[in-house]
């Protein structure tokens, strides 16, 4: 058993900067042993619960892959295909999926839920996803850092453009702040973190020599970047009319070669969680774009698809970090 067996996973801050560390050479190991063909099943016989009451394309594959892969099964709960949230309670189904399983995760809206589903499960939950946090997310996209990075990660310096008050912003600030980063949040104020998240960062920064930034101002926020990142403006569980504003407000910060050069970094690299609005093919592209007249949302095709862009070995690597969480706390 390695030293996080039977932890939970549930946000960055539950863990230390080794804890964190250790979890990312874990799924370094892991993912050279894969691609060696020498991987070791450390989870036969597991099972583990996916509940998704919101959709999912990365998260989903990356744990049922990550599982098979280790020899364990899972079980995948849709948004509507089980009791939770309509006629039973968080903390009943907890009790039921902990005497079946050895493993739950859970992505939904309230941290609250992947708490309480955690404090009675009796077994390691893990969250996929919350309003508040994207830890998973957190450890393939240090990965994916650490893999094109020149330099340790205490001397990489890392820009967050967009909407930064739910999940994504939240948890680059602190994962940034725990590990030692210059982390910059360039946004709006509107769209910062909220206070309580800045002051867990600070206090963070504190220990671990982090250089925090929240600016409204582009080239500030971007000057000497590593890593450019951004999310999409509009996240799920957020109704459709908030695009009208967010799109005037976040237009600004929108990741296009512009932003890029003003890094004065010509080796630059882009991040994003995916999924990404660079053009707007999708369903949903295509009515803001009869609405706006916008060819493209967050980040432009050209960033996406340009040399400086990374975002598909970010996704390969939810599938390698997921496997690592499950592995150090199930195995
Ligand atoms: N990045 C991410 O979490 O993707 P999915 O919503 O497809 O899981
Ligand atoms: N902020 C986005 C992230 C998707 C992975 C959302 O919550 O929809």
């Amino acid at each position: 058993p390695t030293a996080l067996a039977g932890r939970h996973f549930l946000k960055e801050v539950d863990f230390t900067e080794e804890e964190f560390r250790g979890l990312i050479e874990l799924a370094a190991e892991l993912k050279a042993a894969k691609k060696a063909g020498t991987e070791t099943q450390y989870l036969r016989g597991r099972n583990i619960a996916l509940i998704f009451e919101k959709t999912s394309t990365r998260t989903r594959c990356a744990f049922e892959v990550a599982a098979a892969d280790q020899g364990a099964s899972t079980t995948y709960l849709d948004p509507s295909g089980s009791q939770i949230g309509h006629k039973e309670s968080v903390k009943d189904t907890a009790r039921v999926l902990g005497r079946m399983y050895d493993g739950i995760e859970y992505r939904g809206d309230s941290q609250a839920k992947v708490e309480e589903l955690a404090a009675y499960a009796g077994v390691p939950v893990f969250n996929g996803l919350t309003d508040d946090w994207h830890p998973t997310q957190m450890l393939a996209d240090v990965l994916t850092m650490t893999e094109h990075g020149a330099r340790p990660l205490t001397e990489t310096a890392f820009a967050y453009l967009g909407d930064a008050r739910f999940n994504m912003g939240n948890s680059y600030l602190v994962t940034g702040a725990l590990l030692g980063m210059d982390v910059r949040i360039v946004a709006p104020k509107s769209y910062w973190p909220a206070q309580e998240i800045v002051d867990r960062a600070r206090a963070l920064a504190e220990t671990s020599g982090a250089r925090i930034t929240l600016t409204e101002s582009l080239s500030e926020g971007v000057a000497g970047a590593d890593f450019v990142a951004t999310d999409v403006w509009v996240s799920m569980g957020e109704p459709k009319e908030v695009w009208d504003e967010r799109i005037a407000a976040l237009a600004p910060y929108a990741v296009t070669m512009d932003v890029l050069r003003a890094t004065g970094n010509p080796d630059v690299k882009f991040l994003h969680c995916l999924p990404a609005f660079h053009d707007l093919g999708t369903k949903v592209g295509r009515e803001i774009h009869e609405r706006h007249g916008l060819d493209s949302l967050e980040v432009t095709d050209e960033v996406f698809e340009s040399a400086h862009s990374i975002v598909f070995d970010q996704a390969e690597n939810r599938l390698h970090t997921i496997k690592a969480v499950l592995v150090a706390t199930l195995a």
